[in-house]
């Protein structure tokens, strides 16, 4: 029997990267699942390998109808939601801080916050009638920890990550566990832009160095974090943002501080005198 045998649930950003495969693990465990996506080639492709478990439906996430929509079109199809998994992005707005414009503010946060939090505003009625639930966000250790990616997508993260605490605290009585994930540096089109496969492997080889574990992400590492998080493995979890990073969000390793240079050189380590 499948982690998620009965269950149905909402994904948004299935067309692509860590939501294509979370939908594909989701339906292998036993679940049926909305594919939601803004493009609607990919979201289809998707739900089409589903067959039966699987269905699409276009949404964009920064518009409360389409968010409501989903909710309603899971609901009638299947009779339920036992998932909602928020996990539509994109790397919003870039450049210094005096160059973004009100509108690139506005786009960025839409997608990044406001569509979270639609989502869990939509889902939550839904689950309390049911008084069962998951609600899973993908934030990211930029979240965490400033300096890893742009201003705007940095802040949306925290956000999202002190949303979902909020949220938690709130639905826990009625049965909903409410999740955030925090991915580091996932090989999806969003990190390496629509590149081919040689390229593709130049951005693993070049990025996985700098991570403890010695490689970077695949969408199946995160996959299979939403899977735990949604299924009844976790059923006293609620309230946190999960790393899945491959140690990065840990610090720089010591061995490797001497690699830092000054003026002087690499950093030389203290050893005390006569050793
Ligand atoms: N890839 C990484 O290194 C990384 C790291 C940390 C967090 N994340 C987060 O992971 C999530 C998934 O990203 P991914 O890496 O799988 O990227 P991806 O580009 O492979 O997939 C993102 C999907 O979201 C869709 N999308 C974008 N804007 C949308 C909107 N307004 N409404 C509906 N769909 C929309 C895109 O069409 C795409 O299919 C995002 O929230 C992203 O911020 C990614």
């Amino acid at each position: 029997m499948g982690r998620l045998e009965g269950k149905v649930a909402i994904i948004t950003g299935a067309g692509s990267g860590m939501g294509a495969a979370t939908a594909q693990l989701f339906v292998s465990e036993g679940a049926r699942v909305l594919v939601t996506d803004m493009n609607d080639e990919k979201g289809h492709a998707v739900a089409d390998e589903l067959g039966d478990f699987g269905d699409f439906l276009h949404v964009d996430v920064s518009r409360e109808t389409d968010i409501a929509e989903a909710v309603s079109r899971a609901t009638s199809h299947w009779g339920r939601l036992d998932v909602m998994f928020n996990n539509a992005g994109f790397g919003g707005a870039r450049g210094p801080v005096e160059s973004i414009s009100e509108d690139d503010f506005d786009i960025t946060v839409d997608v990044l916050l406001k569509g979270v939090f639609f989502g869990m505003k939509h889902a939550a009625p839904v689950m309390k009638a049911q008084e069962s639930g998951a609600i899973i966000s993908t934030a990211s250790v930029a979240g965490l920890q400033a300096g890893e990616s742009p201003h705007l997508y940095t802040a949306t993260k925290a956000a999202v990550i002190h949303l979902t605490k909020s949220v938690a605290l709130e639905l826990g009585q009625q049965g909903i566990r409410v999740n955030a994930i925090c991915p580091g540096v996932v090989a999806t089109p969003l990190a390496h832009g629509p590149l081919n496969e040689d390229r593709r492997k130049k951005f693993r080889d070049r990025f996985g160095r700098y991570q403890p574990i010695g490689r970077v992400g695949e969408p199946d590492d995160i996959a299979n974090a939403a899977l735990f998080l949604a299924s009844d493995d976790s059923t006293f979890i609620t309230g946190t943002a999960m790393v899945v990073d491959g140690g990065a969000n840990a610090g720089r390793p010591w061995h490797r501080q001497s690699e830092l240079m000054t003026d002087q050189g690499p950093i030389k380590l203290y050893r005390p005198e006569g050793r």
